[in-house]
């Protein structure tokens, strides 16, 4: 099936870590509804994803016609090293970035927007149901559903709406039609405006409101973050690394990458999970989840429709800050990687909005790549890292989760 010489670095199967975490991972619980949660699961998501979300299996193939996509949208993406970064810092080791912005969407986010739609389609669904906080993950599940000839619907975090204007008209594109979140077309919703008709949304209340969409509907639900089978598909980014450094003759020392729900961190660096490399986590201060969020059961979404899962979290009904970086508000993280964050094994960091605008300032300048506001997060702390002993011979390998060309003005809210 491969064409070029580079498609071969493509991995053939997607890598799940829960069969290499210290412990084993908790169950999801359920809420304290009338009906299951859990059973909730098995309406609204297709049957194959499901199974993956639940899997201990290693190794889980990616199917031929997946791959055929991921060719289409743009992957391999490149591993670039730096150099130009490395200077300006006078760092005397190497700092490589992962650069996801290079998929047709411009994020990594279609890495799981593929096989999710593709497992609905597979099953006869015409239209998917979604959330979007920055816009990126409504812009992958819409393209993946006119790629698998279905209908998607968007329900957009109020803030980005108002925000990103462009996002939205990239989704009408692709043929998704978007709303703004709260919205008058869930009773959870038309509630929320009821009592504050200003409300600027979060990512819990627009989940909500998606998945009572889809249960009303028929229709399946797609998440973009958060679930072990999300994470599995975006290991695709991690193994890809692997590949390109093995080829290089390189091994990363240190890994760095930026946390919303935990998605684009985990597929880059859970699968070097087992080797020695050090990995930091990075959220936005603003919203930090790991350094004073709770560890424990805590609902996915803000109506508690979804189960609980055991992660760190600020709390469902946590409203986040209006901060640029959409896709970091959101007020949990895996189980997987809290998991690992507990142990341990991964550091967290917060970084403020200020630091990373100055990051965004200078990984434009010097490598030419204007990264999303949520990739500045990991960004900073490279830099960051690099400033503490520049010295050292290590090698960073930051991962660019997107790019940044349709929130320019993030630059307007920062002093240089
Ligand atoms: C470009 C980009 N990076 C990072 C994130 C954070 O999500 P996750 O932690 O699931 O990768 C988002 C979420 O929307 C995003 O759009």
């Amino acid at each position: 099936m491969y064409q070029t010489k580079e498609q071969e670095i493509l991995p053939e199967y997607w890598y799940n870590v829960v069969p290499d975490l210290p412990e084993q991972l908790s169950p999801p619980k359920d809420s304290s509804r009338d009906s299951s949660s859990i059973e909730l699961l098995k309406q609204i998501l297709p049957e194959k994803l499901l199974e993956q979300e639940f899997s201990f299996r290693r190794n889980e193939r990616i199917p031929d016609e997946i791959m055929d996509l991921y060719i289409q949208i743009g992957r391999p993406t490149p591993l670039v090293r730096a150099r130009n970064l490395e200077k300006k810092l006078s760092y005397s080791g190497k700092i490589f970035f992962k650069y996801e912005g290079a998929t047709v969407t411009g994020s990594h986010k279609i890495n799981t927007a593929l096989p999710q739609a593709y497992y609905a389609a597979n099953e006869g669904v015409e239209e998917v149901v979604t959330e979007t906080g920055a816009g990126q993950w409504g812009t992958a599940t819409a393209l993946a559903a006119s790629l698998n000839s279905m209908r998607s619907k968007v329900f957009m975090v109020s803030t980005s709406y108002k925000q990103k204007p462009l996002r939205k008209q990239i989704m009408e594109i692709y043929g998704a039609n978007v709303v703004s979140s709260p919205s008058n077309e869930t009773d959870f919703g038309k509630k929320i405006l009821k009592e504050n008709k200003d409300h600027p949304g979060s990512l819990g209340i627009a989940i909500s409101e998606a998945v009572e969409y889809a249960l009303e509907k028929g229709y399946k639900y797609m998440l973009g973050s958060v679930m072990n089978s999300v994470i599995t598909h975006q290991s695709i980014i991690g193994l890809e690394t692997k590949k390109q450094l093995e080829l290089q003759g390189e091994e990363a020392d240190v890994m760095i990458g930026c946390v919303g729900g935990g998605s684009n961190f985990s597929g880059f660096a859970f699968p070097f999970i087992s080797g020695k490399a050090e990995m930091i986590a990075t959220t936005a201060e603003e919203v930090p989840k790991f350094t004073h969020g709770k560890f424990g059961y805590d609902f996915i979404d803000t109506a508690g429709i979804l189960p609980q899962l055991k992660m760190f979290s600020l709390g469902a009904d946590f409203v986040p800050p209006g901060i640029y970086a959409g896709g970091l508000r959101y007020h949990g993280a895996a189980p997987a990687l809290s998991m690992l964050v507990h142990s341990g094994r991964i550091r967290a960091e917060d970084v403020g909005e200020n630091e990373v605008i100055s990051a965004m300032r200078l990984f434009s300048g010097t490598q030419g790549i204007i990264p999303a506001p949520e990739s500045g997060h990991a960004i900073a702390s490279a830099i960051r890292y690099a400033r503490q002993d520049p010295a050292s011979k290590k090698t960073i390998v930051v991962n660019i989760s997107g790019h940044g060309l349709l929130d320019l003005s993030i630059f307007s809210r920062g002093k240089q």
